[in-house]
């Protein structure tokens, strides 16, 4: 075992450390000691458990714990209210009580659904996340935000629960496929457009060894986006403000996903398209030049990642979902934007008429007025 990394997220009695390092998978000392109580439910999926449940299974059971499992079906597809109840079943039916510890073994959207399982289970059990895309392990794991999809929006449904710690396993991505390993990489690149233009300069200068699975580039890369969204997380857990500058480019990525039909679209290429229509609403506004255009489209580019929506959605689509993400006020749209490369806004006083003009121009049959 190799623990390259330790980052503190500090929210008090809901602090919790993150570990990036290789080999921790099966490490006894390490899971047990963020686990109290003598049973654990792993929660994985078809794709991962192969993999990875049995090192973590008996790292648990070695470490004196009862360990049941419940392996989900794989995609984003599952990620519904009905998935679960499927886990708040085998928690009741294999009589879990309130000391038991729900682990999240696989990518966000296994970590959201145990997650928001745990949160409500008895009232909230003890929850551990071990993510193991490249996404999860930079962003969804850390922060507490747990939850499922409704079939009128992504996320609506869910929690802020804090996990007792997170262990991210560099050598999970050995498996990782490139286009997921991608994915990933949109959300890195996000933390050096809202907030961190040097780090965004090292990607520029890494992007190529971290698409060729380099671990040492790799694990610096999710130490620091981890980083980053610590330190936002702990000056504003709940999202009552600065939290949502972690959504740069996820209104119109959301949009994207909803309509696609979930898993169509990964949720990193998504949120990929959704950076540069923002980035593209910031320059329409004059808050930044097309020089930020330019380097953005060429390091998403070399990502592997997709910078424009689908072409059959209408500006029409892309507003109906927008006005109903979970940032906007009485159907006013919040979206966040960029004031500089590495400074972020939250803004609503943006021009609904340059807005349009970033949504795809051909809403059929529809005029300007009728989108508003
Ligand atoms: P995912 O969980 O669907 O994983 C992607 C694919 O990779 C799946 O098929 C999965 O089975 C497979 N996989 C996972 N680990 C693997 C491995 N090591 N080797 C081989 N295959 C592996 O998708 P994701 O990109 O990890 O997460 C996306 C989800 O996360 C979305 O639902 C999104 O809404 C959510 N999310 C949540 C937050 C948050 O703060 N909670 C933040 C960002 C994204
Ligand atoms: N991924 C956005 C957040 O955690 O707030």
């Amino acid at each position: 075992m190799t623990i390259m990394h330790t980052l503190n997220v500090d929210l008090g009695e809901r602090s919790y450390p993150i570990y990036i390092g290789s080999d921790l998978l099966g490490q006894t000392e390490l899971l047990t000691r963020h686990i109290a109580g003598k049973s654990a439910l792993v929660v994985s999926n078809s794709t991962v458990a192969p993999l990875y449940l049995e090192p973590v299974k008996t790292a648990l059971e070695s470490g004196g714990f009862d360990c049941d499992e419940i392996i989900l079906q794989d995609g984003e597809a599952s990620k519904t209210l009905a998935t679960v109840e499927q886990i708040l079943d085998h928690l009741l039916r294999n009589r879990h009580d309130r000391s038991t510890t729900v682990v999240a073994l696989g990518g966000g959207v296994v970590g959201d659904i145990a997650g928001f399982a745990a949160s409500i289970y008895q009232r909230g059990v003890n929850f551990v996340q071990i993510p193991t895309t490249l996404l999860s392990q930079v962003d969804s794991s850390v922060g507490g935000k747990t939850g499922v999809n409704h079939p009128l929006g992504k996320n609506m449904i869910g929690a802020f629960y804090q996990p007792r710690c997170v262990i991210a396993d560099m050598a999970t991505l050995d498996s990782l496929p490139p286009r997921e390993l991608a994915a990933g990489l949109a959300e890195v690149i996000k933390y050096g457009l809202i907030h961190d233009a040097e780090f965004f300069e090292w990607l520029e200068q890494k992007i190529d060894r971290l698409v060729a699975y380099d671990v040492d580039t790799l694990a610096q890369a999710v130490l620091v986006s981890c980083q980053t969204k610590a330190r936002v997380v702990e000056l504003d857990e709940r999202e009552g403000g600065l939290r949502a500058i972690l959504n740069l480019g996820h209104t119109f990525g959301h949009a994207i996903e909803t309509v696609q039909g979930y898993g169509n679209w990964l949720h990193g290429e998504a949120v990929a398209a959704g950076m540069m229509m923002a980035v593209d609403l910031s320059i329409r506004q004059g808050w930044i030049d097309e020089s930020v255009r330019s380097r953005s489209l060429s390091l998403l580019r070399r990502a592997g990642l997709p910078v424009s929506p689908p072409q059959d959605m209408t500006a029409e689509q892309f507003l109906e979902v927008m006005a109903i993400d979970k940032k906007s006020i009485g159907g006013s749209i919040t979206l966040i934007l960029l004031r500089a490369l590495g400074e972020a806004v939250i803004s609503t006083d943006y021009d609904r008429g340059k807005l349009l003009e970033t949504l795809p121009h051909e809403a059929v049959g529809q005029t300007r007025d009728d989108l508003f």
